[in-house]
């Protein structure tokens, strides 16, 4: 179970300049140049330089580090030092060893009854697959699938999960007209996002395609930010939603899942959880309508 918030220090809203300089940054006082979220920019951040970090860190080990020790190197350099984030509703300073916890547990109890009913849990924009890897321990005897842009991660979850044939990871691309990985994926499937939609601004092809595949999915999950749920009538909600707007990060998600006639929320929350106070992520659990 998640550990209570209340024993790590809440941070005000008037000292979040202190933990961030993303308060400076949205309210224009530090230069900041906006991204254009294309896949140059996926494979320029993503595939050159942060999971070529750890395949790099990986080989350099000689192949002795886990997805789990790698997870946590990508996340912070020292999983011990308090950072600003995010957790049930509130902004507080915690450890990223924490925040990495509370993640895990929240996607569990949020999961653990589909799981139970899927045979495949496939998870897109899954970096190496060291949230599909954290799962697997938890739920035995499933399969994991991810799919992910870039060919470091992809090359590294090949090389951390070369003995263990259940988990694997294959090139995929979210703006693709079908995805293989669900193709070839067993039914029943679960199908996960975490922090990867959030590199589409727009997720209406994306549900598009996943609908092609009604018929195997019994149930999605997502936790990424919620622009939509964003209350723009308190200052943290609007500073929340222009921090989305100009990392040209996804924007209607939730609005969309909750739009469309083929798919029936089961649960919705924001400001779950955060790796830092702008970036406050949102879950929703939902399925295909009869
Ligand atoms: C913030 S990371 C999240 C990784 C992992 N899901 C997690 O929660 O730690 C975003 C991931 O989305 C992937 N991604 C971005 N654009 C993508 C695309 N068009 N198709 C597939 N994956 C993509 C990135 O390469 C990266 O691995």
């Amino acid at each position: 179970m998640a550990s209570a918030p209340q024993s790590f220090a809440p941070i005000d809203l008037n000292d979040l300049p202190r933990w961030s300089t993303w308060s400076a940054r949205l309210l224009g006082l530090e230069t900041f140049e906006q991204p254009v979220r294309t896949q140059s920019k996926i494979d320029e951040e993503y595939g050159r330089v942060k999971w070529q970090a750890c395949l790099d860190a990986w080989r350099t080990s000689g192949g002795k580090l886990d997805a789990d020790q790698l997870r946590a190197s990508y996340y912070a350099s020292d999983p011990s030092a308090l950072r600003p984030a995010v957790y049930h509703g509130k902004l507080l300073a915690a450890p990223a060893s924490q925040i990495m916890a509370w993640y895990d547990d929240l996607l569990a109890e949020w999961m653990t009854a589909a799981i139970g009913r899927a045979t495949t849990i496939v998870e897109l924009g899954a970096g190496f697959g060291h949230i599909l890897w954290a799962l697997r321990r938890r739920f035995p005897g499933k399969q994991w699938r991810g799919g992910e842009y870039t060919a470091s991660a992809v090359e590294l979850a090949a090389g951390l999960y070369a003995t263990h044939p259940d988990i694997s990871v294959e090139r995929f691309d979210f703006y693709d007209s079908r995805y293989a990985v669900l193709e070839r994926a067993a039914a029943p499937v679960v199908v996960l996002t975490s922090q990867a939609l959030e590199q589409i601004p727009d997720a209406r092809g994306t549900l598009d395609t996943l609908a092609k595949y009604r018929d195997k999915i019994i149930a999605g999950f997502h936790i990424e930010p919620a622009y939509d749920l964003q209350d723009t009538s308190t200052l943290l909600g609007q500073m929340r939603r222009r921090y989305l707007e100009i990392n040209d990060y996804n924007r209607n998600l939730f609005g969309e899942l909750r739009r469309r006639p083929e798919i029936r929320v089961l649960r919705m929350e924001q400001d779950v959880i955060g790796w830092n106070p702008f970036n406050s992520l949102g879950m929703a659990h939902w399925e295909f309508a009869a």
